[in-house]
């Protein structure tokens, strides 16, 4: 296994929309186990492939970050095809954008459709925190990053502090 780099912000890859993955094979399995050990490395609570310069549409996660039981959840494919409610993220935050946190407006549960690594077709409801994390990871797997459903205004200083960071570096 691998670590992988993870994209930040404003690095164009991150609004790229990942590709439905049709071939289940070695090299698709390595991805996802180096996909993990990036996540429990960084350390997060999930990971998209998006956010490792991969086009694939895979994203994994673990609702247990911070215990000591690890128990990664791994979807291809995944696809919210219902949503009920409205719920506010507190303090939402992303590996690839750095420095930054918000509450965020997500809906209060989901039913995602998905293929599990073997291939195998499943479908699970989520509510909340569980809720949150899908469709946060998901949203990446269409090109949309979180401070992309946060007010303009705090996007843009958002956007400023990240331009002032890069120039800094470059001096
Ligand atoms: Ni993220």
């Amino acid at each position: 296994m691998a670590l992988l780099n993870i994209l930040a912000y404003p690095d164009k890859f991150l609004a790229k929309k990942a590709k439905t993955v049709t071939n289940i094979d070695g090299a698709l399995q390595k991805i996802i186990d180096d996909m993990v050990e990036t996540m429990y490395d960084a350390p997060g609570i999930g990971l998209a492939s998006i956010q490792i310069g991969c086009d694939k549409s895979i994203i994994v996660y673990d609702l247990r970050y911070g215990e000591n039981e690890r128990s990664p959840q791994v979807f291809l494919n995944p696809k919210i095809i219902e949503t009920s409610g409205e719920i506010v993220s507190e303090n939402e935050g992303c590996l690839s954008v750095p420095d930054f946190r918000s509450d965020v407006k997500r809906s209060a549960s989901v039913i995602v459709e998905a293929l599990d690594r073997e291939g195998k077709p499943l479908k699970i409801e989520a509510e909340e925190h569980h809720a949150i994390v899908l469709q946060h990871e998901i949203d990446h797997l269409n090109g949309i990053l979180f401070i992309n459903r946060v007010s303009t205004l705090k996007r843009e200083l958002y956007k400023r502090h990240i331009k002032k960071q890069l120039k800094q570096d470059d001096n």
